[in-house]
């Protein structure tokens, strides 16, 4: 009898080997639109097959016969040590994927030594993450027409001791994915298919839904009016405060607002990062938003040489957009970067099984970073580079 190949097809988290099975996992447990929600790119989905498909034309070169028996992957960021060089990358509606996701994201970021970002669109309050998890947190931030917002979201994040401050520029004219769309009747109104299909997860309703129902974006509700609070109505009301007039300005003025770590997030050219490195940036995350803006940009891995060389020693440089390995994270350090972000990864991991199915992600990730440098020959993540890749 020929045996077929095929993943673990079971709920159990803790079988998935990689991130590949986790999100396989993450499938059955969750509804089709919380699923596409996380899963789809924009338009073609051009860019979100690239971002994958980059890391696949970047070989190895490994040194061998080294001693690396001692080998470790910890590293620093703005002067404070990190277990392993990743970050969880901000991403909005957590808590339709498990009841306080963004709580249960924090606290596994904690727990591994790594820091956290919250979405402005998170379904937590910032002050409830802190006391809730605490950690190393950032806060990131969409700048919205009335600035008022910001500067709510900024005193408040200072208030409650967040390191670093992201700024999301990529996203101010947001991507249209019509795949997610397509659950949708109107935004917010499920099909019928679909609200059939989250009747046959028991399990997630009664997780996600029960007993505070869909939960809503707490962090700047304060500022929405009363019709547009829930989650529902919210979803097709908050893209249309986007400011599309976001400008360098902004930059200079978020550095005297904000007097933690600054980062740009969404660069993809080396003028960009000179630029965020002359304003006072601490730091950038070159990213394509993981396929969900631009269809047919770059993955940062096809810029990140240029930009290190442009900017590296000046500023720190995250990267994100399609990691799923640990060899993935290994060639961005390879290439230049301080660090890499993780979103869908992450999520795949809550998904699956809340903080101890992030954990499980981070886990698969970081061990998979610690047999690369062992094949590779190297000790720690200083000593790779470019030599190592072809
Ligand atoms: C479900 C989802 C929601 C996201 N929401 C935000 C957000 O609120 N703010 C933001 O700056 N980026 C957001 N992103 C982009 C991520 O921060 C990150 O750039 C992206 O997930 C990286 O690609 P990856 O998912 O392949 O790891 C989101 C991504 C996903 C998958």
């Amino acid at each position: 009898m020929a045996l077929v190949r095929q993943l673990y097809s079971g709920t159990d988290f803790r079988r998935a080997l990689s991130i590949e099975e986790l999100r396989a996992v993450a499938r059955r447990r969750t509804p089709h639109f919380a699923f596409e929600y996380v899963e789809c790119g924009s338009e073609d989905e051009v860019t979100l097959r690239h971002n994958r498909s980059v890391f696949e034309s970047i070989r190895f070169i490994p040194d061998t016969l080294v001693d690396t028996s001692n080998r470790h992957q910890r590293t620093t960021l703005f002067g404070r040590e990190m277990s392993t060089p990743l970050i969880i990358a901000p991403t909005a509606l957590n808590g339709m994927q498990r009841y306080r996701g963004d709580i249960a994201l924090a606290r596994a970021a904690a727990a591994i030594g790594i820091p956290f970002t919250l979405s402005t669109f998170s379904n937590v309050r910032l002050e409830d993450v802190q006391t809730g998890a605490g950690g190393r947190l950032w806060m990131q931030l969409y700048l919205m027409k009335d600035r008022t917002i910001a500067r709510d979201i900024i005193r408040r994040a200072a208030g409650a001791g967040y390191e670093a401050l992201v700024l999301t520029s990529d996203a101010n004219v947001f991507g249209f994915r019509e795949w997610d769309r397509r659950n949708y009747r109107q935004p917010g109104d499920l099909t019928l298919r679909n609200i059939l299909d989250v009747a046959c997860h028991p399990r997630w309703i009664l997780d996600v839904l029960f007993p505070h129902g869909v939960p809503r974006f707490e962090n700047v509700v304060d500022f929405l009016p009363p019709e547009a609070r829930s989650a529902r109505a919210g979803v097709a009301y908050l893209p249309g405060l986007l400011a599309p007039d976001i400008t360098w300005e902004d930059i200079r003025w978020l550095r005297t607002e904000w007097s933690g770590k600054l980062i740009l997030k969404g660069v993809l050219n080396a003028a960009d990062a000179k630029q965020a490195a002359d304003l006072g940036c601490d730091g950038i995350v070159l990213s394509n938003h993981g396929g969900r803006q631009l269809d047919g940009s770059v993955s940062p891995m096809d810029v990140l040489p240029e930009i290190a060389r442009a900017a590296g020693d000046r500023l720190a440089i995250i990267v994100d957009s399609g990691f799923r390995r640990g060899t993935d994270v290994i060639k961005a350090i390879a290439l230049g970067a301080h660090a890499v972000m993780v979103g869908s990864a992450t999520l795949y991991g809550l998904a699956a099984g809340g903080e101890a199915g992030v954990r499980h992600a981070l886990g698969i990730l970081s061990g998979e970073v610690d047999r690369v440098l062992g094949q590779l020959g190297c000790n720690s993540l200083r000593e790779l580079g470019p030599h190592l890749l072809r």
